[in-house]
């Protein structure tokens, strides 16, 4: 055993830098039968909005070579259900959470701000990145200087919380967007979101998504993820939460190598529900990986 390998975010402890990603693993107790909460680091829940959404109409997941396209659209309870119900649930089992926010808009972030800090939620992910949403999501996170706006009210209404900027690729540069993070006083940024794709099916090869363009996830998008991971750690003095395509523990070493501070694993675990805690163990053992 190579003893603790705790990390701290500004005033959120977790005990271990294995965290389930956004979204594939819902509000975590969908996963509490199959994967021990308790000893992986945390969950990002799934992304939640004031209000609630039904999420995008029609086909939701399409599998391709090596990844998963995704337009669910954000479905989520809501802000009140969310905080009353769904965050309570893991942390009365000590289970790691960071939770996930998204606005739909200037006036709707005001409140979901006010919301989160009535609520004993230490750390927050704002994902400034989500592909399959007309509002907010990625039509902000592509903008340096929308990126900048959002973080800087999420410090000014979370003073004492953990402050995550969830980052999208589909930018030409993403380390200016970390840049704005961090000037706007985030505690961290979470890179990657999901990669911008689309795909064909039938004799008339039309669209498999309603949107047409969905987000790409899984083993595909790996060297996308740790290349911006590579870039925004050698640019920008903030911890970076890998995320992309993470399918083993040599993917996980990867990471930290390229200068990861903790990663998320998002589409493995709808295949390999073991993927999580043998990371951690394997970190146990051996200790956190090398920064190169
Ligand atoms: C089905 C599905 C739903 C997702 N929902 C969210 C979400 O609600 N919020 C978010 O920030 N990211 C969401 N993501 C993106 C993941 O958190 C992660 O950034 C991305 O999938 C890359 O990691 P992976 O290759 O390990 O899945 C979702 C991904 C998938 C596959």
């Amino acid at each position: 055993m190579s003893g603790n390998i705790a990390i701290e975010l500004g005033p959120a402890r977790f005990r271990n830098p294995v965290f389930l990603a956004s979204g594939p693993a819902g509000y975590g107790t969908e996963y509490e039968e199959l994967i021990d909460l308790e000893r992986i680091g945390g969950v990002v829940t799934k992304t939640i909005t004031l209000e609630p959404r039904a999420g995008n109409p029609g086909r939701r997941l399409w599998e391709t070579q090596g990844g998963l396209l995704n337009s669910v659209g954000l479905e989520n309870v809501g802000a009140e259900r969310f905080f009353k119900d769904k965050l309570p649930a893991l942390e009365d089992k000590g289970i790691g959470v960071i939770v996930s926010l998204a606005a739909e808009g200037w006036d709707d972030y005001e409140g979901l701000l006010g919301a989160a800090d009535d609520s004993s939620a230490a750390a927050v992910e704002i994902n400034l990145s989500c592909p399959n949403v007309e509002r907010g999501g990625m039509a902000v996170g592509t903008d340096p200087e929308l990126v900048a706006r959002y973080v800087e009210l999420a410090r000014k209404r979370l003073p004492d919380r953990a402050i995550i900027a969830k980052l999208t690729p589909n930018v030409t540069d993403i380390v200016s967007l970390a840049r704005s993070a961090e000037k706007a006083g985030a505690d961290a940024v979470t890179a990657i979101n999901t990669v911008l794709g689309m795909d064909l099916e039938g004799e008339d090869s039309r669209p498999v998504f309603r949107r047409v363009s969905a987000g790409l996830s899984g083993p595909a998008i790996l060297p996308v993820a740790l290349d911006a991971v590579w870039r925004i750690t050698r640019s920008v003095d903030l911890p970076v939460f890998g995320v992309g395509g993470i399918s083993s523990v040599d993917d996980a070493i990867k990471f930290f190598a390229a200068g990861a501070f903790a990663i998320q694993i998002g589409t493995a675990v709808f295949y390999d529900h073991t993927l999580p805690e043998r990371i951690v163990e394997a970190f146990e053992q051996r200790g956190l990986p090398a920064r190169n």
